[in-house]
């Protein structure tokens, strides 16, 4: 019985539905833009009443529902591509932040209504206004219509035992150091000129795609371990982890995270056609360095075209790893004889890229910048550089305390900072490990958010190498 209604619910909507839904996403963006006379919203408006009437007369009303980041019209799923995929989770965003889980439109509603509500809700996107201060505008205004349904919440999660918090642990751990073998392997065969066989690699994706999807916050974490022998390899693997972070906040599908996880582990892969004494190079590098290194890109696209057996996961992987240093504004390389837009697994690969070739200093510039310092950077100085909307959804992840980040609190304790909160990212959840005289022998968790932590805060980042302080151990230690 179980199984059954999770098939339903899981249903595909049909076409009159992914237009509506589409339509709906278009007319709340325009409207952001221009105004209600003007002749494009006026068009897809009325493609809106004509596909809202033919529904509604078939079913009575119409729901459109967010449940767990998914769009859902009368319980069935809607499938987004990726243009339209961008523009949703933007408003969908915006929905969470007042509150609102769906608008259910019954047989009443009329187009001009229909117009009136669209401009009262775009207006309210990007304000403090709530879920109940636009209920009561609409009444105001004489909507009645349509309902604003609240969020929905997911079937509250089982409070999870320290054991089986510790299990997970331990599983994202495993998960990530294999996937920086795996990388390691791939590399060395690609350096042979082997065929390099994917399907460890597939299957390390696909762990790493269900444990973001369940908690990102663990596989962050352990991005932040920066003493690695050879960081080409731990580079790749965090590079994969913020990409799928990404990719699971936008709603992919399975096949699409997975997709987007292998171009991500291999979009360095042209790095092994050049001189490793230039990839491990500890001093900056010269003009001629330079030159070679943004080879790189093209010679992935080769090896991956030559090493990989040809199908939808290497054609996509072989487009990242040529596009993957191609700025928004065109700046980078390679330099394009044609000025397309790069993919949008290419720009989300781009800002994971460039966040942890900053934040570790170990790939192109030779000394570590703090996250804090990197993301303003990425924010005010080069968002020329990259999708406004991605790198923000980037930012919401990071947070200003990545997962992972050790901090110093108000209160003299050493913390390592465990999960962002989402709606709070000055005060996130935290771990206390130490004080002035050393180590706790029993580590504390604290969510930094509760009004009974009010009296606590954050000092200052603590850089683990300038104290000596060994995050991989303290990664490890489940107390
Ligand atoms: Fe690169
Ligand atoms: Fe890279």
């Amino acid at each position: 019985m179980k199984t059954k209604n999770k098939q339903a619910h899981l249903e595909i909507a049909g076409r009159d539905e992914h237009a509506l839904v589409n339509l709906f996403f278009i007319l709340l963006k325009t409207a952001h833009l221009v105004e209600a006379n003007n002749a494009t919203y006026l068009t897809q408006s009325s493609k809106f009443y004509v596909i809202f009437r033919r529904l509604v007369d078939k079913y009575g009303k119409i729901s459109i529902k967010i449940i767990d980041g998914r769009v859902f019209v009368r319980d069935r799923i809607i499938k987004f591509n990726s243009d339209s995929l961008v523009n949703a989770t933007a408003i969908l965003d915006n929905w969470r932040q007042i509150g609102l889980g769906g608008i259910t439109f019954d047989d009443s509603l009329d187009n001009r209504q229909l117009d009136k509500f669209i401009y009262l809700i775009a207006k309210r996107s990007g304000t403090k206004a709530d879920r109940e201060s636009v209920i009561r505008r609409l009444s105001d205004i004489g909507i009645e219509g349509i309902s604003l349904l609240g969020i929905e919440k997911k079937e509250e999660k089982e409070l999870l035992s320290e054991e089986k918090r510790k299990l997970i642990r331990r599983t994202a751990r495993v998960t990530f150091f294999k996937s920086i073998s795996v990388v390691q392997d791939a590399m060395v065969c690609a350096e042979q000129d082997k065929e390099i066989d994917i399907t460890k690699a597939r299957r390390v994706v696909n762990s790493m795609i269900d444990q973001i999807a369940s908690d990102e916050s663990y596989m962050i974490q352990l991005t932040s371990i920066r003493d690695f022998d050879d960081h080409t390899y731990a580079h790749c693997a965090n590079v994969c982890v913020y990409s799928l972070t990404m990719g699971v906040r936008l709603g992919f599908d399975k096949l699409r995270l997975s997709q987007l996880g292998m171009a991500a582990l291999f979009h360095d892969i042209g790095k092994v056609r050049l001189p490793g004494d230039l990839i491990r190079k500890p001093e900056a590098y010269d003009e001629n360095d330079w030159i070679q290194m943004q080879k790189h890109p093209e010679l992935g696209t080769k090896t991956v075209l030559r090493n990989l057996k040809f199908d939808d996961y290497s054609a996509r992987a072989a487009r990242v790893a040529y596009e993957h240093h191609i700025n928004d504004d065109f700046t980078g390389y390679p330099v394009l004889r044609t000025k397309m837009p790069t993919n949008l697994f290419s720009k989300i690969v781009s800002i994971a890229d460039t966040f942890d070739a900053l934040t570790s200093g170990r790939v192109y510039i030779k000394k570590p910048i703090p996250t804090d310092e990197v993301l303003r950077k990425m924010m005010y100085q080069m968002t020329v550089k990259f999708d406004a909307f991605l790198l923000k959804l980037f930012v919401n992840i990071i947070g200003i305390y990545p997962a992972g980040t050790l901090v110093l609190l108000s209160s003299g304790e050493l913390a390592l900072v465990t999960k962002n909160n989402r709606d709070n990212l000055s005060r996130p959840q935290i771990r206390i490990i130490g004080d002035r005289f050393g180590p706790k022998k029993e580590f504390i968790e604290i969510d930094l958010s509760q009004p009974e932590q009010a009296g606590i805060g954050i000092q200052k980042i603590i850089d683990p190498g300038k104290h000596s302080i060994d995050l991989k151990t303290i990664l490890q230690m489940d107390s």
